[in-house]
């Protein structure tokens, strides 16, 4: 199995647009040690010919610009996307689909409460239903990814309920409850019993994700912020990272403390805030991270299973 790190940053990128912080100054000044990200998604293949991606992000298109494999290779038009699989139904995990019009057949894969999302908004019928199948997938039910004629890809997907809230622009008002359902779901995808996990929204540890995790080879996962309450004590906003559905790295339920027991072999981060200072090469926080045998995604980053 091959995967490519299309992006790395949260929702917002890295540096963001109307972000004047520290870190995305660097960014924005060219500071080797602060390299810009794109908005988090993955890109995976059992034969490097048929790509599906994990999430599409509204840099999509600047992502395929980037990635040769992805790019049209015969005929005057075609794509070696096959699929897109969403594991929520924020802007930064949908809204690249509307840069895959065009009349290109490929799938997308999303549980039904995230393909109901899509049915709500007539925007994303630009992607004709006769040409983009999309595929209901239940929970914790394996199904095979298809290649654009039908046949099988060779990756299987599962669809893990994690716990997590509403997209963002479906909250109305009061923080919306912390729920383990169809909204917020991690990826396993398998070839030939290896399994990559992707998962770059989860609010906590529980039980059965620790059981899951356990000992897996590749685990890409929420690395939004490094402490909770980070965005308010720089000043740059009003939420902790609980209130937003995620997680944090430091702290005794933290992602570094969580993971520590599940021997998991190769351990991403994805999905990382531009506030969170594991973006900067030269900050304690990168060194921390490092030292407990974590990885920094970057675009670009290639890894094979
Ligand atoms: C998140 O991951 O919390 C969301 O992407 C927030 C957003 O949609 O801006
Ligand atoms: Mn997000």
């Amino acid at each position: 199995m091959q995967a490519v790190v299309l992006g790395a940053a949260a929702g917002g990128a890295f540096p963001q647009w109307n972000s004047n912080g520290p870190g995305c100054r660097r960014a924005r000044n060219g500071d080797p040690a602060a390299k810009p990200r794109s908005q988090a998604s993955l890109a995976v293949s059992a034969d490097g010919d048929h790509w599906f991606l994990l999430n599409a992000s509204p840099d999509l298109r600047q992502q395929i610009e980037a990635t040769p494999s992805l790019q049209p290779r015969s005929g005057l038009r075609s794509s070696p996307i096959a699929g897109v699989v969403l594991t929520g139904g924020d802007v930064d995990a949908i809204a690249g689909l509307l840069t895959l019009r065009e009349r290109q057949r490929f799938g997308i894969y999303a549980t039904a409460r995230i393909l109901s999302v899509l049915d709500d908004n007539p925007i994303f019928e630009v992607l004709g239903r006769d040409i983009v199948a999309r595929h209901t997938v239940a929970p914790l039910t394996p199904c095979p990814l298809l290649r654009a004629d039908g046949t099988h890809s060779g990756l299987s997907l599962e669809l893990f309920p994690v716990p997590g809230k509403v997209p963002l622009y479906l909250e109305h008002g009061a923080a919306p409850p912390i729920v383990i359902g169809e909204d917020t779901v991690g990826a396993m995808i398998s070839q030939d019993g290896r399994r990559l996990f992707f998962i770059p929204g989860c609010a906590r540890m529980t039980p059965e994700l620790a059981d899951r995790l356990a000992g897996a080879e590749l685990v890409f996962f929420d690395g939004t912020l490094y402490h909770d309450d980070e965005m308010i004590r720089a000043g740059l906003g009003e939420k902790t990272g609980r209130r937003m559905g995620h997680m944090s790295l430091a702290g005794p339920e933290g992602t570094l403390a969580a993971f520590a027991p599940l021997g998991v072999q190769r351990r991403v981060l994805i999905h990382i805030n531009n506030s969170n200072p594991v973006l900067l090469d030269d900050s304690p926080e990168r060194e921390a991270v490092t030292a407990a045998g974590w990885e920094v995604a970057f675009d670009g980053m290639e890894i094979r299973l």
